[in-house]
């Protein structure tokens, strides 16, 4: 595993951009896969502003984001399809035809998971996989549990989550009860995968990284498996490594 230590969120922001755009550079039909939350935020920026000087270029690449909240539409202001748009790909000449993401809409919620890891399969798999991670150690939405779940599954949130999300919606009652994510296996999968942290509060999740043991009720753990992981912390976040 690779450990990159940034003095701050925007060196990080930074560091990462140039990760994801040397990707680009060497393989413009690289697959992505994309997350949401506040963390790579910075590097969207930073993505945009590369695009903007016309030094990368999106338009051969395909895209599979890790998660989606159940129950909402594609426009929903809430809605992660929403959130990339806002955040990057309204911004870039990455084509529509080649953003992927699980439905938040679907009749049959088996058939809605087979189908997203199949589309995956069909693109050739994940070339580089974006992660987040909560304070928890998840990643995606694969909360702590006993065990893995290994492909792309629909998930109960934890009231925890519901009530925490609650400021983004107009009360409690709109937070969506469950989320579709990418499993275990489909993160894995990857052939490389990109971690971002940043922040005080993640210190103890990315510690945890390095524990030497694998464990779902820390799922991040897995990560000391894959064969191609760069972690991009700030200080902060990197504050508990040796
Ligand atoms: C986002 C996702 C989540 C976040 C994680 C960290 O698509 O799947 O696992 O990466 O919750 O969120 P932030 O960056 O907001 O701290």
């Amino acid at each position: 595993m690779r450990v990159i230590v940034t003095e701050d969120y925007q060196e990080l922001s930074y560091k990462a951009s140039q990760l994801l755009s040397a990707k680009l550079q060497k393989k413009p039909e690289s697959v992505i896969g994309f997350a949401t939350g506040s963390t790579p935020i910075g590097m969207y920026k930073e993505l945009i502003q590369s695009y903007n000087r016309k030094e990368v270029d999106f338009g051969q690449m395909s895209t599979f984001n890790l998660d989606e909240y159940v129950g909402l539409t594609r426009e929903h202001p809430q809605s992660y399809y929403h959130f990339m748009q806002e955040q990057l790909f309204s911004h870039i000449n990455v084509r529509p035809e080649k953003i992927s993401f699980p439905p938040g809409i679907f009749s049959d919620a088996g058939q809605a998971c087979q189908s997203y890891e199949d589309a995956m399969k069909a693109a050739g798999g994940v070339d580089l996989q974006i992660l987040g991670i909560g304070v928890n150690g998840h990643i995606g939405f694969n909360e702590p549990d006993q065990h893995f779940t290994l492909y792309t599954h629909i998930v109960e949130l934890a009231q925890k989550t519901i009530e925490s999300n609650a400021r983004f919606f107009g009360s409690e009652d709109e937070v969506p009860r469950s989320a579709i994510t990418m499993g275990i296996k489909s993160i894995m999968d990857a052939r490389s995968i990109l971690l971002l942290a940043s922040d005080r509060n993640k210190a103890e999740a990315v510690q945890q990284i390095f524990s030497g043991k694998v464990d779902p009720q820390i799922p991040a753990t897995v990560l000391q498996l894959h064969p191609d992981v760069t972690l991009v912390v700030d200080r902060e976040a990197a504050s508990l490594l040796n």
